[in-house]
Protein backbone atom coordinates (compact mmCIF):
# COMPACT_ATOMS: atom_id res chain seq x y z
CA UNK A 1 0.00 0.00 0.00
CA UNK A 2 1.56 3.44 -1.21
CA UNK A 3 0.12 6.34 0.71
CA UNK A 4 -1.18 9.44 -1.48
CA UNK A 5 0.99 11.73 1.00
CA UNK A 6 4.49 10.38 -0.54
CA UNK A 7 3.65 10.47 -3.57
CA UNK A 8 5.68 13.25 -5.73
CA UNK A 9 3.37 12.71 -8.65
CA UNK A 10 0.53 13.75 -7.40
CA UNK A 11 2.46 17.11 -6.81
CA UNK A 12 4.04 17.37 -10.46
CA UNK A 13 0.65 16.35 -11.59
CA UNK A 14 -1.98 17.21 -9.75
CA UNK A 15 -4.70 16.55 -12.00
CA UNK A 16 -3.06 13.19 -13.26
CA UNK A 17 -5.70 10.27 -12.59
CA UNK A 18 -3.54 8.78 -9.35
CA UNK A 19 -3.86 5.06 -8.98
CA UNK A 20 -7.12 4.72 -6.60
CA UNK A 21 -5.65 1.96 -4.38
CA UNK A 22 -6.44 2.70 -0.71
CA UNK A 23 -9.21 1.14 0.71
CA UNK A 24 -11.35 2.87 4.34
CA UNK A 25 -8.72 0.52 6.31
CA UNK A 26 -5.63 1.81 4.70
CA UNK A 27 -7.00 5.18 5.33
CA UNK A 28 -7.70 4.88 8.92
CA UNK A 29 -4.04 3.65 9.14
CA UNK A 30 -2.57 6.46 7.26
CA UNK A 31 -4.76 8.83 9.77
CA UNK A 32 -2.91 6.69 12.65
CA UNK A 33 0.02 7.06 11.11
CA UNK A 34 -0.42 10.54 11.25
CA UNK A 35 -2.13 11.41 14.80
CA UNK A 36 -0.29 9.36 17.26
CA UNK A 37 3.03 10.93 18.32
CA UNK A 38 3.79 13.73 20.45
CA UNK A 39 0.50 14.85 21.90
CA UNK A 40 0.00 11.39 23.48
CA UNK A 41 3.78 10.02 24.71
CA UNK A 42 5.13 13.89 25.39
CA UNK A 43 2.19 16.42 26.30
CA UNK A 44 0.16 13.81 28.33
CA UNK A 45 2.96 14.43 30.77
CA UNK A 46 3.62 18.16 30.82
CA UNK A 47 -0.55 18.37 30.91
CA UNK A 48 -1.11 16.11 33.85
CA UNK A 49 1.98 17.65 35.91
CA UNK A 50 1.23 21.33 35.22
CA UNK A 51 -2.65 21.56 34.46
CA UNK A 52 -4.85 18.63 34.84
CA UNK A 53 -3.35 15.94 37.19
CA UNK A 54 -4.57 12.88 36.65
CA UNK A 55 -7.75 14.46 35.18
CA UNK A 56 -6.15 14.56 32.20
CA UNK A 57 -8.52 11.61 31.01
CA UNK A 58 -11.25 13.80 30.61
CA UNK A 59 -9.01 16.77 29.30
CA UNK A 60 -8.10 13.99 26.56
CA UNK A 61 -12.10 13.20 25.91
CA UNK A 62 -13.45 17.23 25.52
CA UNK A 63 -10.34 17.05 23.07
CA UNK A 64 -11.90 14.49 21.45
CA UNK A 65 -15.29 15.47 21.23
CA UNK A 66 -14.24 18.61 19.83
CA UNK A 67 -12.76 16.75 17.05
CA UNK A 68 -15.69 14.83 16.41
CA UNK A 69 -17.54 17.44 15.21
CA UNK A 70 -15.02 18.66 13.32
CA UNK A 71 -14.21 15.55 11.96
CA UNK A 72 -17.51 14.88 10.70
CA UNK A 73 -17.77 18.02 9.05
CA UNK A 74 -14.33 17.24 6.96
CA UNK A 75 -16.18 13.70 6.11
CA UNK A 76 -18.87 15.61 5.13
CA UNK A 77 -17.40 17.84 2.59
CA UNK A 78 -14.47 15.26 1.78
CA UNK A 79 -18.13 13.05 0.54
CA UNK A 80 -19.79 16.02 -1.11
CA UNK A 81 -17.30 18.45 -2.95
CA UNK A 82 -14.16 15.78 -3.23
CA UNK A 83 -11.69 17.32 -5.61
CA UNK A 84 -8.08 17.76 -3.91
CA UNK A 85 -7.77 17.01 -0.49
CA UNK A 86 -7.46 19.30 2.52
CA UNK A 87 -9.47 21.88 3.98
CA UNK A 88 -7.91 24.44 1.72
CA UNK A 89 -9.01 22.18 -1.91
CA UNK A 90 -12.49 22.08 -0.62
CA UNK A 91 -12.77 25.42 0.52
CA UNK A 92 -11.34 26.79 -2.47
CA UNK A 93 -13.81 25.01 -4.57
CA UNK A 94 -17.24 25.48 -2.40
CA UNK A 95 -16.67 29.01 -1.37
CA UNK A 96 -14.33 30.68 -3.48
CA UNK A 97 -10.78 32.09 -2.90
CA UNK A 98 -10.76 34.29 0.51
CA UNK A 99 -11.94 31.76 2.37
CA UNK A 100 -9.92 29.22 1.34
CA UNK A 101 -6.95 32.06 1.58
CA UNK A 102 -7.35 31.74 5.21
CA UNK A 103 -8.06 28.26 5.93
CA UNK A 104 -4.99 27.50 3.79
CA UNK A 105 -2.91 30.43 5.74
CA UNK A 106 -4.01 28.60 8.72
CA UNK A 107 -3.43 25.37 8.03
CA UNK A 108 0.48 26.49 7.09
CA UNK A 109 1.01 27.67 10.40
CA UNK A 110 -0.67 24.19 12.00
CA UNK A 111 1.17 21.96 9.61
CA UNK A 112 5.05 24.04 9.90
CA UNK A 113 4.86 24.15 13.65
CA UNK A 114 3.33 20.93 13.78
CA UNK A 115 6.59 19.83 12.66
CA UNK A 116 9.07 21.74 14.91
CA UNK A 117 6.76 20.91 17.62
CA UNK A 118 7.04 16.93 17.14
CA UNK A 119 10.69 17.09 16.40
CA UNK A 120 10.80 18.63 20.10
CA UNK A 121 9.35 15.30 21.32
CA UNK A 122 11.18 12.99 19.03
CA UNK A 123 14.32 14.94 20.15
CA UNK A 124 13.29 14.05 24.01
CA UNK A 125 12.80 10.48 23.27
CA UNK A 126 15.86 10.50 21.23
CA UNK A 127 17.99 11.94 23.75
CA UNK A 128 16.59 9.47 26.51
CA UNK A 129 17.59 6.38 24.78
CA UNK A 130 21.48 8.37 24.10
CA UNK A 131 21.30 9.05 27.71
CA UNK A 132 20.58 5.03 28.29
CA UNK A 133 23.89 3.94 26.30
CA UNK A 134 25.86 6.68 28.13
CA UNK A 135 25.63 8.84 25.32
CA UNK A 136 23.55 11.60 26.51
CA UNK A 137 24.27 15.06 25.06
CA UNK A 138 24.78 18.25 27.39
CA UNK A 139 21.15 20.02 28.55
CA UNK A 140 22.40 23.26 26.51
CA UNK A 141 22.16 21.69 23.57
CA UNK A 142 18.71 19.63 23.94
CA UNK A 143 16.68 22.64 25.24
CA UNK A 144 15.43 25.51 23.58
CA UNK A 145 16.76 29.02 25.48
CA UNK A 146 13.74 29.59 26.78
CA UNK A 147 14.54 25.97 29.13
CA UNK A 148 18.02 27.06 29.88
CA UNK A 149 18.96 25.26 27.42
CA UNK A 150 21.06 27.07 24.01
CA UNK A 151 19.65 25.13 20.84
CA UNK A 152 18.19 22.03 20.40
CA UNK A 153 20.33 20.23 18.48
CA UNK A 154 18.78 16.50 17.68
CA UNK A 155 15.24 18.54 16.88
CA UNK A 156 17.38 20.53 14.43
CA UNK A 157 18.82 17.51 12.80
CA UNK A 158 15.65 15.23 12.22
CA UNK A 159 14.21 18.08 10.51
CA UNK A 160 17.25 18.19 8.16
CA UNK A 161 17.14 14.14 7.97
CA UNK A 162 13.42 14.42 6.56
CA UNK A 163 14.08 17.46 4.52
CA UNK A 164 17.00 15.47 2.43
CA UNK A 165 14.36 12.57 2.27
CA UNK A 166 11.73 14.46 1.22
CA UNK A 167 13.85 16.11 -1.64
CA UNK A 168 15.24 12.95 -2.78
CA UNK A 169 11.54 11.66 -3.25
CA UNK A 170 10.05 9.06 -1.08
CA UNK A 171 7.96 7.22 -3.12
CA UNK A 172 9.69 4.20 -2.21
CA UNK A 173 9.39 5.36 1.65
CA UNK A 174 5.76 4.56 2.13
CA UNK A 175 6.45 1.08 2.95
CA UNK A 176 8.83 2.03 5.63
CA UNK A 177 5.90 5.12 7.10
CA UNK A 178 3.64 1.46 7.33
CA UNK A 179 6.07 -0.41 9.25
CA UNK A 180 6.69 2.23 11.30
CA UNK A 181 3.41 3.02 12.17
CA UNK A 182 3.45 -0.97 13.07
CA UNK A 183 6.23 -0.35 16.01
CA UNK A 184 4.24 2.53 17.39
CA UNK A 185 1.42 0.59 17.59
CA UNK A 186 3.32 -1.58 19.06
CA UNK A 187 5.56 0.45 21.57
CA UNK A 188 1.77 1.36 22.82
CA UNK A 189 0.85 -1.86 23.05
CA UNK A 190 3.71 -2.78 25.29
CA UNK A 191 3.34 0.49 27.25
CA UNK A 192 -0.47 -0.84 27.61
CA UNK A 193 0.64 -4.65 28.87
CA UNK A 194 3.19 -3.47 31.51
CA UNK A 195 1.60 -0.70 32.88
CA UNK A 196 -1.86 -2.20 33.61
CA UNK A 197 0.02 -4.51 36.22
CA UNK A 198 2.03 -1.80 37.81
CA UNK A 199 -1.36 0.81 38.53
CA UNK A 200 -1.13 2.01 42.01
CA UNK A 201 -4.88 3.68 42.38
CA UNK A 202 -3.87 5.91 45.16
CA UNK A 203 -2.09 7.74 42.35
CA UNK A 204 -5.12 8.78 40.76
CA UNK A 205 -5.71 10.95 44.32
CA UNK A 206 -5.76 14.17 44.10
CA UNK A 207 -8.02 13.79 40.61
CA UNK A 208 -8.41 17.18 40.00
CA UNK A 209 -5.67 19.21 41.93
CA UNK A 210 -5.90 22.05 39.66
CA UNK A 211 -9.37 22.04 39.31
CA UNK A 212 -11.17 22.96 35.47
CA UNK A 213 -9.92 26.57 34.62
CA UNK A 214 -7.84 29.29 36.13
CA UNK A 215 -5.06 31.99 34.81
CA UNK A 216 -2.08 32.11 36.83
CA UNK A 217 -0.49 35.77 37.48
CA UNK A 218 1.57 34.87 34.83
CA UNK A 219 -0.54 34.44 32.04
CA UNK A 220 -0.28 30.52 32.57
CA UNK A 221 -3.90 28.64 32.41
CA UNK A 222 -4.17 25.47 34.39
CA UNK A 223 -7.01 23.06 35.02
CA UNK A 224 -8.91 20.30 33.32
CA UNK A 225 -10.16 22.64 30.52
CA UNK A 226 -6.54 24.52 29.87
CA UNK A 227 -4.97 20.50 29.84
CA UNK A 228 -7.24 20.17 26.76
CA UNK A 229 -6.33 22.98 24.85
CA UNK A 230 -3.37 21.51 25.07
CA UNK A 231 -3.59 17.75 24.54
CA UNK A 232 -5.96 18.45 21.53
CA UNK A 233 -2.07 18.52 20.05
CA UNK A 234 -2.36 15.17 20.19
CA UNK A 235 -5.38 14.78 17.69
CA UNK A 236 -3.83 17.78 15.11
CA UNK A 237 -3.43 15.54 11.61
CA UNK A 238 -6.75 13.51 11.19
CA UNK A 239 -7.46 15.97 8.28
CA UNK A 240 -4.62 13.99 6.28
CA UNK A 241 -6.65 11.42 5.49
CA UNK A 242 -8.43 13.88 3.47
CA UNK A 243 -5.65 14.62 1.15
CA UNK A 244 -5.48 11.32 0.06
CA UNK A 245 -9.17 11.51 -1.38
CA UNK A 246 -7.38 11.43 -5.43
CA UNK A 247 -6.19 7.81 -4.62
CA UNK A 248 -8.91 6.22 -2.11
CA UNK A 249 -10.67 3.33 -4.58
CA UNK A 250 -14.25 4.94 -3.13
CA UNK A 251 -13.59 8.32 -1.45
CA UNK A 252 -17.36 9.38 -0.61
CA UNK A 253 -17.81 6.27 1.11
CA UNK A 254 -13.99 5.80 2.67
CA UNK A 255 -12.68 9.18 3.34
CA UNK A 256 -15.42 9.85 5.76
CA UNK A 257 -14.88 5.92 6.94
CA UNK A 258 -10.84 6.24 7.53
CA UNK A 259 -11.44 10.09 9.39
CA UNK A 260 -13.84 8.90 12.08
CA UNK A 261 -12.25 5.38 12.12
CA UNK A 262 -9.25 6.69 13.03
CA UNK A 263 -10.44 9.61 15.01
CA UNK A 264 -12.47 7.13 17.48
CA UNK A 265 -9.46 4.09 17.99
CA UNK A 266 -6.84 7.81 18.98
CA UNK A 267 -9.35 8.75 21.15
CA UNK A 268 -9.63 5.09 23.04
CA UNK A 269 -6.00 4.59 23.07
CA UNK A 270 -5.27 8.02 24.56
CA UNK A 271 -7.85 7.75 27.09
CA UNK A 272 -6.05 4.36 28.22
CA UNK A 273 -2.69 5.20 28.15
CA UNK A 274 -3.04 8.84 29.86
CA UNK A 275 -5.26 6.96 32.06
CA UNK A 276 -2.57 4.26 33.19
CA UNK A 277 0.36 6.70 32.72
CA UNK A 278 -1.61 8.57 35.84
CA UNK A 279 -2.09 5.37 37.56
CA UNK A 280 1.41 3.90 37.81
CA UNK A 281 3.92 7.21 38.70
CA UNK A 282 2.49 10.38 40.59
CA UNK A 283 1.27 13.20 37.97
CA UNK A 284 3.77 15.61 39.45
CA UNK A 285 6.50 13.76 38.10
CA UNK A 286 5.69 13.19 34.67
CA UNK A 287 6.67 16.44 33.67
CA UNK A 288 9.59 15.62 31.64
CA UNK A 289 10.57 15.12 28.15
CA UNK A 290 10.10 11.61 27.67
CA UNK A 291 6.91 10.88 30.12
CA UNK A 292 6.09 7.26 29.19
CA UNK A 293 9.90 6.19 28.90
CA UNK A 294 10.40 7.93 32.53
CA UNK A 295 7.28 6.74 34.09
CA UNK A 296 8.35 3.04 33.03
CA UNK A 297 11.88 3.86 34.32
CA UNK A 298 10.49 4.22 37.47
CA UNK A 299 8.16 1.50 37.99
CA UNK A 300 11.47 -0.44 37.46
CA UNK A 301 11.14 -1.86 33.92
CA UNK A 302 13.72 -0.71 32.20
CA UNK A 303 13.56 -3.10 28.91
CA UNK A 304 10.30 -1.91 28.53
CA UNK A 305 11.23 1.49 28.86
CA UNK A 306 14.18 1.09 26.02
CA UNK A 307 11.67 -0.67 23.58
CA UNK A 308 8.66 2.08 24.21
CA UNK A 309 11.71 4.82 23.53
CA UNK A 310 12.47 2.80 20.00
CA UNK A 311 8.95 2.74 19.27
CA UNK A 312 7.99 6.34 20.05
CA UNK A 313 10.96 7.43 17.96
CA UNK A 314 10.07 5.09 14.97
CA UNK A 315 6.40 6.42 15.16
CA UNK A 316 7.40 10.58 15.99
CA UNK A 317 9.60 10.02 12.93
CA UNK A 318 6.25 9.13 10.63
CA UNK A 319 4.43 11.85 11.80
CA UNK A 320 6.96 14.56 10.81
CA UNK A 321 7.15 13.13 7.31
CA UNK A 322 3.16 13.13 7.19
CA UNK A 323 2.81 16.86 7.97
CA UNK A 324 5.59 18.34 6.07
CA UNK A 325 4.75 16.52 3.33
CA UNK A 326 1.18 17.56 3.90
CA UNK A 327 2.79 21.33 4.54
CA UNK A 328 4.99 21.60 1.26
CA UNK A 329 0.97 20.34 -0.74
CA UNK A 330 -0.79 22.78 0.75
CA UNK A 331 1.82 25.19 -0.49
CA UNK A 332 1.71 23.77 -4.04
CA UNK A 333 -1.98 24.02 -4.42
CA UNK A 334 -1.73 27.68 -2.73
CA UNK A 335 0.62 28.63 -5.63
CA UNK A 336 -0.45 26.72 -8.24
CA UNK A 337 -3.84 28.63 -7.59
CA UNK A 338 -2.23 31.82 -7.71
CA UNK A 339 -1.87 32.58 -4.08
CA UNK A 340 1.84 32.53 -3.41
CA UNK A 341 4.26 33.30 -5.97
CA UNK A 342 4.52 30.70 -8.55
CA UNK A 343 8.56 30.58 -7.45
CA UNK A 344 7.03 28.04 -4.82
CA UNK A 345 5.09 25.27 -7.09
CA UNK A 346 8.38 24.81 -9.02
CA UNK A 347 9.58 21.08 -9.32
CA UNK A 348 13.03 20.04 -9.55
CA UNK A 349 12.99 18.07 -12.80
CA UNK A 350 15.66 16.34 -11.87
CA UNK A 351 14.16 15.38 -8.64
CA UNK A 352 10.45 15.49 -9.59
CA UNK A 353 9.90 16.97 -5.77
CA UNK A 354 9.37 20.50 -5.50
CA UNK A 355 12.69 21.37 -4.15
CA UNK A 356 12.59 24.67 -3.10
CA UNK A 357 9.26 24.12 -1.09
CA UNK A 358 11.36 21.17 1.00
CA UNK A 359 14.39 23.38 1.27
CA UNK A 360 12.79 26.83 2.54
CA UNK A 361 9.88 24.69 4.46
CA UNK A 362 12.80 22.55 6.33
CA UNK A 363 14.93 25.56 7.37
CA UNK A 364 12.49 27.97 8.54
CA UNK A 365 10.66 24.39 10.75
CA UNK A 366 14.54 23.60 11.55
CA UNK A 367 15.07 26.70 13.04
CA UNK A 368 11.64 26.94 15.07
CA UNK A 369 12.29 23.62 16.23
CA UNK A 370 15.61 24.51 17.60
CA UNK A 371 14.93 28.17 19.98
CA UNK A 372 10.95 27.44 20.84
CA UNK A 373 10.14 24.84 23.49
CA UNK A 374 7.50 22.27 22.46
CA UNK A 375 4.62 23.36 24.50
CA UNK A 376 4.96 26.65 23.31
CA UNK A 377 4.54 25.34 20.01
CA UNK A 378 1.97 22.78 20.72
CA UNK A 379 -0.36 25.68 21.83
CA UNK A 380 0.63 28.00 18.95
CA UNK A 381 -0.48 24.84 16.19
CA UNK A 382 -3.85 24.19 18.59
CA UNK A 383 -5.12 27.71 18.24
CA UNK A 384 -4.67 27.32 14.30
CA UNK A 385 -6.21 23.88 13.95
CA UNK A 386 -8.59 25.14 15.76
CA UNK A 387 -9.31 28.35 13.91
CA UNK A 388 -9.79 26.50 10.72
CA UNK A 389 -11.84 23.77 12.37
CA UNK A 390 -14.17 26.46 13.18
CA UNK A 391 -14.47 27.55 9.71
CA UNK A 392 -14.76 23.96 8.99
CA UNK A 393 -18.12 23.61 10.30
CA UNK A 394 -18.85 27.25 9.54
CA UNK A 395 -18.45 25.99 5.21
CA UNK A 396 -20.74 22.65 6.24
CA UNK A 397 -23.08 25.34 7.39
CA UNK A 398 -23.11 28.08 4.47
CA UNK A 399 -22.62 24.64 1.37
CA UNK A 400 -26.42 23.59 2.92
CA UNK A 401 -27.54 26.62 2.30
CA UNK A 402 -26.10 28.04 -1.08
CA UNK A 403 -26.37 24.40 -2.52
CA UNK A 404 -28.77 22.49 -0.94
CA UNK A 405 -29.12 20.06 -3.73
CA UNK A 406 -25.39 18.78 -3.69
CA UNK A 407 -25.54 14.77 -3.46
CA UNK A 408 -24.38 14.10 -0.33
CA UNK A 409 -23.05 10.56 0.45
CA UNK A 410 -21.98 11.33 3.48
CA UNK A 411 -24.22 13.74 5.92
CA UNK A 412 -24.16 15.34 9.33
CA UNK A 413 -27.03 14.59 11.58
CA UNK A 414 -28.96 17.01 12.60
CA UNK A 415 -28.04 19.36 10.76
CA UNK A 416 -27.06 22.05 11.49
CA UNK A 417 -27.40 20.78 15.17
CA UNK A 418 -23.35 18.89 14.40
CA UNK A 419 -21.47 21.87 12.46
CA UNK A 420 -22.98 24.37 15.17
CA UNK A 421 -21.60 22.42 18.05
CA UNK A 422 -18.15 21.72 16.40
CA UNK A 423 -18.13 25.46 16.17
CA UNK A 424 -18.63 26.12 20.07
CA UNK A 425 -16.61 23.34 20.90
CA UNK A 426 -13.49 23.99 19.15
CA UNK A 427 -14.26 28.35 20.01
CA UNK A 428 -14.16 27.37 23.25
CA UNK A 429 -11.28 25.29 22.82
CA UNK A 430 -9.25 28.60 21.62
CA UNK A 431 -10.75 30.63 24.08
CA UNK A 432 -8.96 28.39 26.99
CA UNK A 433 -5.21 29.23 25.28
CA UNK A 434 -3.40 31.73 27.00
CA UNK A 435 -3.17 35.19 25.45
CA UNK A 436 0.33 35.12 24.22
CA UNK A 437 -0.64 32.28 21.82
CA UNK A 438 -3.58 34.54 21.19
CA UNK A 439 -1.23 37.29 20.47
CA UNK A 440 1.17 34.97 18.33
CA UNK A 441 -2.59 34.03 16.16
CA UNK A 442 -3.60 37.61 15.42
CA UNK A 443 -0.03 38.55 14.21
CA UNK A 444 0.03 35.59 11.96
CA UNK A 445 -3.62 36.24 10.79
CA UNK A 446 -2.68 39.66 9.90
CA UNK A 447 0.28 39.29 8.04
CA UNK A 448 -1.98 36.69 5.99
CA UNK A 449 -4.31 39.13 5.26
CA UNK A 450 -1.38 41.65 4.23
CA UNK A 451 -0.06 39.08 1.63
CA UNK A 452 -3.40 38.64 0.13
CA UNK A 453 -4.01 42.22 -0.07
CA UNK A 454 -0.66 43.10 -1.25
CA UNK A 455 0.24 39.75 -3.78
CA UNK A 456 -2.67 37.16 -3.83
CA UNK A 457 -5.61 38.92 -4.86
CA UNK A 458 -3.30 40.67 -8.02
CA UNK A 459 -1.70 37.08 -8.87
CA UNK A 460 -4.85 35.17 -8.61
CA UNK A 461 -6.18 32.79 -10.82
CA UNK A 462 -9.70 33.43 -10.38
CA UNK A 463 -8.27 37.08 -10.77
CA UNK A 464 -6.96 36.26 -14.21
N1 LIG B 1 -1.10 14.58 16.60
C1 LIG B 1 0.28 14.65 16.31
C2 LIG B 1 1.10 14.41 17.50
O1 LIG B 1 0.57 14.26 18.57
C3 LIG B 1 0.65 15.94 15.65
O2 LIG B 1 2.31 14.35 17.40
Amino acid sequence: MASSIFRTKSVEQPDAGLKRCLSAFDLTLLGIGAIIGTGIFVLTGIAAANQAGPAVVLSFIFAGIACAFAALAYAELASTVGGCGSAYGYSYVAFGEFFAWIIGWDLLLEYAISVAAVANGWSGYFNNALAAMGMGLPEVFTKAPALGGIINLPAVSIILILMGLLIVGVKQSAQLNMGMVFVKLLAIIIFIGVAVFNVHPENWHPFMPYGWFSTLPDGKTIGVLAGASLVFFAYVGFDAVSTAVEEAKNPQRDVPIGIIASLVFCTLIYIIVSGLLTGIVNYSQLGVSSPVAHALQLVGVNWASALVSTGVIAGLTTVMLVLYYGLTRIIFAMSRDGLLSSFFAEVNPKTQTPVRVIVICGLVMALIAGFFPLGELAELVNIGTLAAFVLVCFGVIILRIRRPHLPRPFKNPFSPLFPVLGMLSCGALMAFLPATTWLRFIVWLAMGLIVYFTYSIRHSKLAQ
